[in-house]
C-alpha cells in the first residue's frame, strides 16, 4: 500500500455517494485517476444503466493515462451481461499500470474476475483499502447481492417513556423539525418506505421527499385485511403508481379493482390463521421487484413483527424529550438486545441512535 491510497479512496467513497438514490440495484462507485502525483480525472455511477464510474473517469481524461494509477471502490467488471461495456479491459486498453480497490464484488459474475483479468494483462492491482467503510458504502448492494432481499431499516419514533402515540387510534407529533429533516434525507436513499394499513389510516402520510434534496421512494402498504381508506393520500396523489399494496388472496376485489384502476400496484400473498401474511416473503417479492433497500416507517405492529422474526438489519431510533405517560408503546417485544450501537448524537431535542444488527434471519 503506497501512503496516498487512502487518500484517493476516501475521494471515490465521496463521489461513489453522489449516486445515492439513484443507481440501485447496482452499487456506489466512484473512481479517481492519479498521474504523477495529481488527480487527472474522476468519475462516478450516476444513475442506473448509465456509465459505471471507471468508464465515466476514463472518458473524462484530457490527457493519456498511460502509466496512471486508477482508484476505484469497487472491482472493476469484467462480465459482458449487463447494459454496459465490462470496465476492466477499458482500464487496460488505456495502459494504467496500477489499480487500487477497496472491497472486492460479490456479485458472482464480477468476483475475483475483474482483478484476474487486470492482474494478467501486467496492472499491478491492490486490495481492502479502507475496506469496512467500502463495505458500509455499499450495505444495500452487499446484501441484496448476497441473498436477494432488501437492506431493512426500521425508523422508530418514540417519546421518552418508549410511545409511538398518546392514544390508540389518534397521530401524536412526536419529534422536532430536524428529525424531519433526517427522515426525509433517508427516504431519499432507499429504494422504498414501507407501513401499515393503520399508519395510512390514521396519519394519511404522504412518504415522500418534501423537506430533502431527492427523489422520491417507492412506498409499500402492508394490508392484510384491506382496511386502508382508498381516499388516503398514499392512493391519490401524483405519486401513486409507486405505491404497491400487499395483501391476502381474501382480500375484496371490487376494492383490489379500484385500488388497481387509480394505479396502485396490487400484490396478493397467502396469509396465516390470523390473516397475517409472512414477512419473509413479502422481502423476498421486494427483492423480485429489483428493491434492494426499504426504510420502515411503522406503526407499531410492524416493527414489532420485524423485531420479532429478527428480519431487519438496521434500526434508527429517534427519542423525543415528550414523556407521554399513557399510549401505545412502539414496540410489543424487547428491544433487542445483540445489537451494535454505530451512532449517537442529537437532532435538535431529539437523540438518534443507529444500531447494526449483525444477526439477522436470513430464512
Ligand atoms: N412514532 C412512529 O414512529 C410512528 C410511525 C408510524 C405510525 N405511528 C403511529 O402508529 C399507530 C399505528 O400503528 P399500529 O401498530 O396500530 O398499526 P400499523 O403497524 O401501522 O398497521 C397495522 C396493520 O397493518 C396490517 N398488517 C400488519 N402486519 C401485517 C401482516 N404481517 N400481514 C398483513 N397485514 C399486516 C394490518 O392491516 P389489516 O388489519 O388491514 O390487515 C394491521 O392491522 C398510529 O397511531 C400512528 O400514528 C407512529
Amino acid at each position: 500500500m503506497k501512503k496516498y491510497d487512502e487518500k484517493y479512496i476516501k475521494r471515490c467513497f465521496e463521489l461513489a455517494a453522489k449516486g445515492a438514490g439513484y443507481v440501485s440495484p447496482n452499487p456506489l462507485v466512484g473512481c479517481v485517476i492519479v498521474k504523477e502525483g495529481k488527480i487527472v480525472s474522476e468519475g462516478w455511477h450516476a444513475k442506473f444503466g448509465g456509465p459505471h464510474a471507471e468508464a465515466d473517469a476514463i472518458a473524462g481524461a484530457a490527457e493519456s493515462l498511460e502509466g496512471a494509477e486508477l482508484y476505484c471502490n469497487l472491482e472493476p467488471c469484467s462480465h459482458t451481461n449487463k447494459k454496459t461495456p465490462p470496465c476492466a479491459p477499458a482500464i487496460i486498453e488505456s495502459k494504467i499500470k496500477r489499480v487500487v480497490i477497496s472491497n472486492i464484488d460479490p456479485n458472482p459474475f464480477v468476483s475475483g474476475n475483474g482483478i484476474e483479468l487486470l492482474r494478467k494483462n501486467g496492472i499491478e492491482v491492490e486490495t481492502g483499502i479502507l475496506e469496512e467503510e467500502g463495505n458500509y458504502l455499499n450495505r444495500f448492494f452487499f446484501k441484496y447481492i448476497k441473498t436477494g432481499l432488501p437492506y431493512v431499516t426500521l425508523k422508530i419514533a418514540q417519546s421518552a417513556d418508549g410511545m409511538i402515540t398518546a392514544e390508540e387510534g389518534k397521530q401524536t407529533w412526536l419529534t422536532g423539525s430536524e428529525s424531519a429533516q433526517f427522515v426525509h434525507r433517508q427516504r431519499a436513499l432507499y429504494d422504498a418506505v414501507l407501513v401499515g394499513a393503520n399508519t395510512v389510516n390514521i396519519d394519511d402520510p404522504q412518504l415522500n421527499v418534501r423537506l430533502a434534496e431527492g427523489r422520491n421512494p417507492k412506498r409499500i402498504i402492508i394490508d392484510g385485511a384491506l382496511s386502508s381508506n382508498p381516499g388516503s393520500k398514499v392512493f391519490n396523489d401524483e405519486n401513486r403508481e409507486n405505491t404497491i399494496l400487499f395483501t391476502s388472496y381474501s382480500a375484496d376485489n371490487a376494492k383490489v379493482q379500484l385500488l388497481h384502476d387509480k394505479g396502485v400496484s396490487i400484490i396478493r400473498c397467502e396469509v396465516n390463521p390470523e390473516g397475517k401474511i409472512s414477512f419473509m416473503e413479502i422481502l423476498k417479492k421486494l427483492g423480485e421487484e429489483k428493491i434492494a433497500s426499504v426504510f420502515v416507517e411503522g406503526g407499531a405492529q410492524i416493527f414489532t413483527q420485524f423485531i420479532k422474526e429478527n428480519l431487519f438489519d438496521e434500526l434508527i431510533l429517534l427519542q423525543s424529550p415528550l414523556v407521554l405517560g399513557r399510549g401505545v408503546k412502539a414496540l410489543n417485544a424487547e428491544f433487542p438486545s445483540k445489537l451494535k450501537k454505530i451512532e449517537e448524537n442529537m437532532l435538535g431535542k431529539d437523540k438518534k441512535c443507529v444500531y447494526f444488527n449483525p444477526f439477522q434471519s436470513r430464512n
